[in-house]
């Protein structure tokens, strides 16, 4: 039976994280840096898939959607007009004993957390980092990490609708690192200072903001569940006032169910035509939209779902981890949703016998054509197994002796078992149609 956690187990995840080679702590032979880490070999397939599978299902697999990357640095106006400048802060306070220093607004008391000591008054942290641009290092040079991706989007809007033709609604989306000096970063990827967004400017018509804003809030919470989030440790949480960003007027946050609490996966919010008018006013552009129809011009409204990839790769991490009793042992299985496990395909010799391998390599050739695929041919075949197991491999393709005369392998499917003899010559487009639909 299958020991399914009520949600993921974060000391199994950690160590599996560095035995594997998922996530490693960045600059970690000099003592590491604060909450920031490092995507592994098998972290960056995982992450990599993520992304992938979102791009798909936001802009491939959708007519009203294109994509665009823009810098990280961007001139520093933006900021100002975007009110990063002035709001992009959150209250912290020190402490009077310790003098570390802490997000007031996580805390329940006006203590220290760390030693109990008197906390100061709060006053603003603004969490944008900054830096320098050219050889000078003075006010005039410097510049910005892009604290949210979604500033390259509006920047660009006139740019996208001019170069496509895209008429409203239509949204662009983004995949970019984003910077945030967070005051109190912790929990593994969930919170860090330096980390990747997935985000979606989608632009309607004025008066059709409050459809689309549910509209979107389906989609995207159908999303996690499609790729194998459990239901139950999934929920929406919609904003109090006094929480909402300074530019928005409504917002819902999907929050995942992580071992230590409810907490926001992606937030999907109603940002008026804040951005787009900022913006105008600051450049003295006109960024309105042409309505043909109408013969209007006007601001168009955004709805924004914007998730990150670091807690959804964390998320789906969590939820895949299973354990169950294999004999006197336990097999530890990642049941990812297959097209985001971090290698699909292992192609495994039986054995490094001379006579196999030529067989076992060639085979290999073709599959790593259309798959991540992993060669192993270390150590017995049921050992190799559990190591695919443990790192969500959907797929294993064994190569034995029989394969030598008859031309077919073994196929085995990581959730049931369940093996399958198959002709090498079906094999690509049976494990396209089995990664597509499942077994
Ligand atoms: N453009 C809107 C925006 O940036 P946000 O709620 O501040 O909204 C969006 O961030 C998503 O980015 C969050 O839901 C979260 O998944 C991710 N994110 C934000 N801060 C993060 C951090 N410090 N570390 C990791 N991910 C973070």
């Amino acid at each position: 039976m299958a020991r399914h956690l009520p949600y993921g187990d974060m000391d199994k995840i950690l160590s599996l994280s560095k035995r594997r080679g998922f996530v490693f702590q960045s600059s970690e032979i000099y003592g590491g840096l604060g909450s920031t880490w490092d995507y592994g070999p098998l972290g960056v397939e995982l992450k990599r898939h993520v992304k992938e599978a979102w791009w798909r299902s936001v802009v491939l697999e959708r007519d009203d959607m294109v994509g665009q990357d823009a810098a990280i640095l961007m001139n520093p106006q933006v900021w100002v007009a975007s009110g990063h400048v002035e709001n992009f802060s959150d209250p912290m306070a020190e402490c009077s004993s310790c003098h570390r220093r802490f997000r007031t607004d996580d805390l329940d008391s006006k203590l220290c957390p760390e030693c109990g000591g008197e906390l100061a008054d709060p006053r603003q942290f603004n969490l944008m980092f900054k830096t320098f641009m050219g050889p000078v290092e003075d006010t005039a040079s410097q510049v910005y990490l892009r604290p949210e991706t979604a500033q390259g989007i509006f920047v660009n809007f006139t740019n996208v609708v001019n170069s496509t033709r895209k008429k409203l609604p239509f949204g662009i989306a983004q995949i970019g690192k984003a910077f945030r000096n967070e005051i109190t970063p912790g929990n593994f990827t969930f919170r860090t200072r330096e980390f990747e967004q997935m985000e979606i400017e989608y632009f309607v018509k004025p008066g059709t903001n409050g459809e689309w804003l549910h509209s979107w809030v389906q989609d995207r919470l159908a999303w996690y569940t499609e790729y194998g989030i459990r239901p139950d440790n999934l929920r929406l949480r919609r904003h109090a006032s006094d929480e909402l960003a300074h530019y928005a007027n409504d917002c819902y946050d999907i929050e995942y169910r992580f071992p230590w609490g409810w907490a926001e996966l992606e937030g999907i919010a109603d940002r008026t035509d804040y951005d787009l008018r900022q913006h105008a006013e600051a450049s003295g552009q006109d960024l309105q939209y042409f309505d043909e129809e109408t013969k209007e011009h006007y601001f168009p409204y955004v709805i924004e779902p914007s998730g990150g990839v670091d807690r959804a790769v964390l998320a789906f991490w969590l939820d895949a981890y299973d354990e169950e009793p294999d004999g006197d042992t336990v097999r530890a299985v990642l049941r990812l949703h297959r097209k985001l496990s971090p290698v699909t395909v292992a192609a495994l010799p039986l054995s490094r016998n001379a006579k196999l391998v030529p067989t076992a390599r060639e085979v290999y050739a073709q599959l790593r054509r259309h798959f991540t695929t992993q060669y192993d041919d270390a150590q017995s075949i049921g050992r190799r197994y559990r190591r695919q197991d443990e790192i969500g491999t959907p797929f294993c393709v064994t190569i034995d002796f029989d394969t030598l005369d008859d031309k077919q392998v073994t196929v085995r499917d990581r959730d049931t078992m369940h093996q399958s003899r198959i002709p090498i010559a079906d094999l690509i487009p049976v494990l396209q149609d089995k990664l597509e639909h499942g077994w």
